[in-house]
């Protein structure tokens, strides 16, 4: 083997055109998704205290985002609603209203911008008063085949206002194959799933349930259908099932983290691997950036390019506005 001097791994990095030529993972607007909070009114912005930089915007307004993101080339936005705490109840129905916040959305950003992708989330917790992603019995369990019932309609109520990518982000056992069954009997053929495979019962989604209005809400905690942060074999069962049902895609959640996890899933099933760089993530780094400790520009391109090292087709992340902006 060449040895120093012969080699000299520095040579490749001396010059910027050099190191151009030879990195091996790039960043682009099309490896983002950028999920975005709505909520009731028009022209309003009601900034995420927790989230420096994230707002809730009016439907009229995330139409607005929506331009900007598909003019940047960011392909797909996922869409998480605020709802307005009278309409929460034990058993989450408004997630089955076809003109709830959600659905409002996504019909008029498919109207107006029908070039740009959209992901919905599947799951009860934004509309449910206990904040549990699913139906509970009288002691709290979350039920699972109760619960995948009201997915499936969820699902189809997003598939008919128009979304294209439905996301099951509530761990429920079979859910995947349930939706899918559904999607295809009601003609449904293009409109992909992307399970949250892997999702983990994390500390790191604080200010995302403050964001949707969960805060406070939830009794108990999810640990109970999330995963444990200590598994990874168990990570690859839920996503070869997740997959035997006919999932399109998968997602790691959160992200950085869970590397290792990402890897190992495109390791063994090669195909498109999503992570989602969670609210607490994202509230990390913008606390060090305002305590002078990091650069938001250099710490967001550096973790970024890390989860697409790592194997991900994309990442869901609230720089990705700030990003593309950056990479154009
Ligand atoms: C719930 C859901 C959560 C997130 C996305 N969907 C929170 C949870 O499981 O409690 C978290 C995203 C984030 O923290 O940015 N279905």
């Amino acid at each position: 083997m060449t040895s120093f001097p012969a080699l000299r791994m520095r040579r490749a990095r001396a010059a910027g055109w050099s190191r151009a030529m030879v990195a091996e993972t790039s960043l682009s607007p099309a490896n983002l998704i950028w999920p975005l909070f709505i909520t009731e009114g028009v022209g309003v912005e009601d900034p995420v205290v927790m989230l420096p930089g994230v707002s809730r915007w009016s439907v009229d307004l995330v139409v607005a985002r929506a331009r900007e993101a598909a003019a940047l080339g960011i392909p797909c936005l996922a869409f998480f609603p605020n709802t307005p705490r009278a309409l929460r109840t034990e058993d989450g129905r408004e997630a089955l209203n076809p003109d709830n916040l959600m659905c409002r959305a996504i019909r008029a950003v498919k109207d107006a911008v029908p070039e740009i992708g959209i992901l919905t989330d599947v799951a009860l917790d934004p509309y449910t008063s206990h904040a549990h992603d699913g139906l509970t019995d009288a002691r709290g369990y979350v039920l699972n085949d109760e619960t995948t019932e009201q997915l499936v309609l969820q699902a189809l109520v997003q598939a008919r206002a128009g979304a294209d990518i439905v996301a099951p982000s509530d761990m429920m056992d079979g859910r995947v194959a349930a939706i899918r069954a559904a999607l295809e009997g009601e003609g449904y053929r293009n409109v992909q799933i992307m399970a949250y495979a892997a999702k983990y019962a994390s500390a790191f989604y604080g200010p995302f349930r403050d964001a949707v209005g969960s805060g406070g809400l939830l009794k108990g905690d999810k640990r109970g259908y999330q995963m444990d942060p200590a598994n990874g074999e168990e990570a690859l069962r839920e996503v070869a099932l997740d997959l035997a049902e006919g999932a399109d895609s998968v997602m790691v959640k959160p992200g950085l983290p869970y590397l290792d996890i990402v890897r190992r899933v495109k390791e063994r099933f090669a195909v498109p691997v999503f992570a989602y760089q969670v609210s607490g993530e994202y509230a990390m780094i913008e606390a060090a950036v305002a305590a002078g400790a990091a650069d938001r520009d250099a710490i967001a391109l550096e973790t970024l390019t890390a989860f697409r090292r790592a194997g991900c087709s994309g990442v869901l992340t609230y720089h990705a506005l700030h990003i593309a902006r950056l990479l154009a």
